[in-house]
């Protein structure tokens, strides 16, 4: 039987967001339906809601979440119901080129579930944001969307691996293959920068430097590792970076925060051959101009970090693992727990950079 369950819905382009009923459907072949018991909220979540993704409202808002498998449908065997699950947007499906040349993080062939949830004042079928909807008490997802995890670990703690997190650890560890004693600069400390500094350190890092333009986020990504931190409004962050590692630039430098000028920054700073890591996310207008020269010149890797190239059903529960071991301190990245809704008040914190991470508990 269906069932009917609030949810957050972004009605229309750049209106705010309102609690609505929406309707559940049973789960299909392949499918599953999770209660949902924290969702953190994402940049991702307000481009949704200023029609910056595409204009296919309305929107069944949030994708950062951790839950309960509550059903699953025929065919599924790797989740049960009870199990302690975090939703990934990019369940692999196992068969195309990517997938059966080994390197399924990488798959072209991503999948949600088939049915749509709807919303029950008028039948219209919901878009769920990037394929999850988790600003609501249940929704329905692939099975593949679903990795069981140590149920130890807090739901709102864990949610947040399904995206940000997960990118910054993985723009690191996974994209950037940093390693012992590796030099780092991370350009940009929000919440993906500063997980990609607490990944480095767990790689072992041994310089780790932070660059933002604001003080109060170098204080952050200090206590989440950072070595040294660089105020790039104040200084110039090529030079600060190359001081700090003996004149030559950083082994690793991760871009985090998707523009084209800090990009070129996270270019010239790191060493020849080094590794230049993109997770932050341009906007389509963006152009980058780089003399060829130095692209040949100076050698090494240019890189993109999808969802930090992370595998879930290899990533997650090892980073879960490693922070019930006081090895990765997740809970660092929640700032403060909300109610489905306070959505709208949080979009505003995260607009004002007051916040790494707002989490809905339900
Ligand atoms: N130089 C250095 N830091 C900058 C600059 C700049 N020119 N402009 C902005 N920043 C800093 C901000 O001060 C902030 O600390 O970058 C950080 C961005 O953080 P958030 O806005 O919290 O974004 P976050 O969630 O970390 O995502 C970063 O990754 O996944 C993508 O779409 C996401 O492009 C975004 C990026
Ligand atoms: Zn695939
Ligand atoms: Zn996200």
């Amino acid at each position: 039987m269906a069932q009917e369950v609030r949810g957050v819905i972004a009605p229309g382009k750049d209106e705010p967001v309102r609690i609505e009923t929406v309707v559940v459907p049973d789960p299909g072949p392949g499918e599953a339906v999770v209660q949902v018991q924290a969702c953190g909220v994402c940049h991702t979540d307000l481009h949704y809601k200023q029609g910056g993704i595409n204009d296919e409202f309305p929107f069944l808002l949030g994708h950062e979440a951790a839950g309960v498998v509550e059903a699953v449908g025929p065919g599924v065997t790797d989740v049960e119901p009870g199990d302690f699950v975090i939703l990934n947007w990019r369940a692999v499906c196992g068969k195309c080129r990517a997938c059966l040349r080994g390197r399924p993080w990488y798959c072209f062939d991503t999948h949600n579930a088939q049915q749509r949830m709807t919303l029950a004042s008028t039948g219209q079928e919901l878009s769920p944001a990037l394929g999850i909807g988790a600003f609501a008490e249940k929704t329905l997802v692939a099975a593949g969307q679903c990795t069981k995890v140590d149920p130890r670990v807090a739901p709102q703690v864990a949610g947040l691996l399904g995206c940000g997190v997960m990118a910054g650890i993985g723009a690191a560890i996974n994209t950037g293959n940093v390693g012992r004693g590796d030099s780092v600069a991370v350009i940009g400390c929000g919440g993906v920068g500063d997980a990609a500094i607490a990944g480095s350190q767990l790689a072992g890092a041994a310089t780790i430097i932070a660059v933002d333009i604001d003080d109060r986020k170098l204080e952050t990504a200090r206590s989440m590792g950072a070595t040294h931190t660089v105020n790039s409004r104040e200084n110039d962050p090529v030079e600060a970076i190359r001081e700090l590692t003996g004149g030559f630039g950083a082994d690793v430098v991760i871009e985090a925060v998707g523009r084209p000028e800090t990009y070129k920054q996270a270019f010239y700073a790191r060493d020849l051959a080094g590794t230049v890591v993109l997770v932050g996310v341009p906007t389509p207008e963006m152009k980058l101009e780089l003399p060829l020269l130095d692209v040949f010149g100076r050698g090494g890797s240019l890189k993109s970090s999808w969802y930090g190239d992370c595998l879930p059903s290899r990533d997650f529960p090892m980073l879960i693992d490693l922070h019930l071991q006081g090895r990765l301190d997740l809970g660092a990245f929640v700032t403060e727990t909300i109610g489905l809704d306070e959505v709208e008040k949080a979009f505003e914190r995260m607009h004002h950079g007051d916040v790494l991470r707002s989490v809905v508990v339900l």
